[in-house]
């Protein structure tokens, strides 16, 4: 085989290896990377009624599609918290470009081992095993008042305040959301 056509091949290899372990390597914690559409981003942010006096803690932040417009537009608080190094890489360097690095705070680790009870409004995009073992914890930890919007995966034994079917949003407000006469059914006809 000629060499330019074997190096071609582990050129090609090395890539795949490495966009598979981007991908998919955080499945163990989680979720695997995939960022939350901007039409849904726009949508979690609105239901949640994010200001200026809010504390967001984006779980799994990935790189940052959620991070960057919570501060950007809405002048939040965010903490973002991310287990794999690259995209935390990748968070830093955003934050350190950006111009409101001061709103923004990187946490690289797992998010179970992280304190909700700072948070005002929790986002997730996460896989819906995480989203179960998510639960107790939220429940142990969130204050009364916190807004939890999640893409895709409901929190399970959640009642949601709204839906929207549009961007697969959920919004749940606790400590109303474990109304235990609600239903885990997002309310008819979403927003
Ligand atoms: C589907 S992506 C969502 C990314 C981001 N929230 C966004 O809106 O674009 C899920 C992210 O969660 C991260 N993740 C999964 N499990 C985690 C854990 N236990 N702790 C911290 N991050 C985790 C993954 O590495 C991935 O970047």
């Amino acid at each position: 085989m000629p060499i330019d056509t074997l190096l071609l091949a582990w050129v090609l290899l090395a890539a795949t290896i490495g966009l598979a372990y981007f991908v998919f390597a955080s499945f163990l914690f989680g979720a695997g990377y995939q960022p939350t559409p901007p039409a849904a981003v726009r949508e979690m942010l609105r239901l949640s009624e994010l200001s200026p006096r809010d504390t967001l803690y984006d779980l799994g932040a990935g790189t940052g599609a959620i991070v960057f417009r919570a501060a950007r537009t809405y002048r939040a608080r965010v903490v973002a918290v991310e287990v794999e190094p690259l995209r935390v890489g990748i968070l830093r360097l955003r934050r350190a470009l950006g111009p409101f690095r001061d709103l923004v705070s990187i946490r690289w680790g797992n998010l179970f081992d992280l304190d909700f009870r700072p948070a005002t409004v929790v986002t997730a995009f996460l896989w819906p095993a995480a989203m179960a073992r998510l639960r107790p914890k939220l429940e142990r930890e969130l204050s009364p008042g916190s807004r939890v919007v999640s893409h895709c995966h409901r929190v399970p034994g959640w009642t949601p305040e709204a839906y929207d079917s549009a961007t697969d949003v959920y919004l749940y407000r606790w400590p109303g959301a474990r109304d235990p006469g609600g239903s885990d059914d997002p309310p008819t006809g979403g927003t």
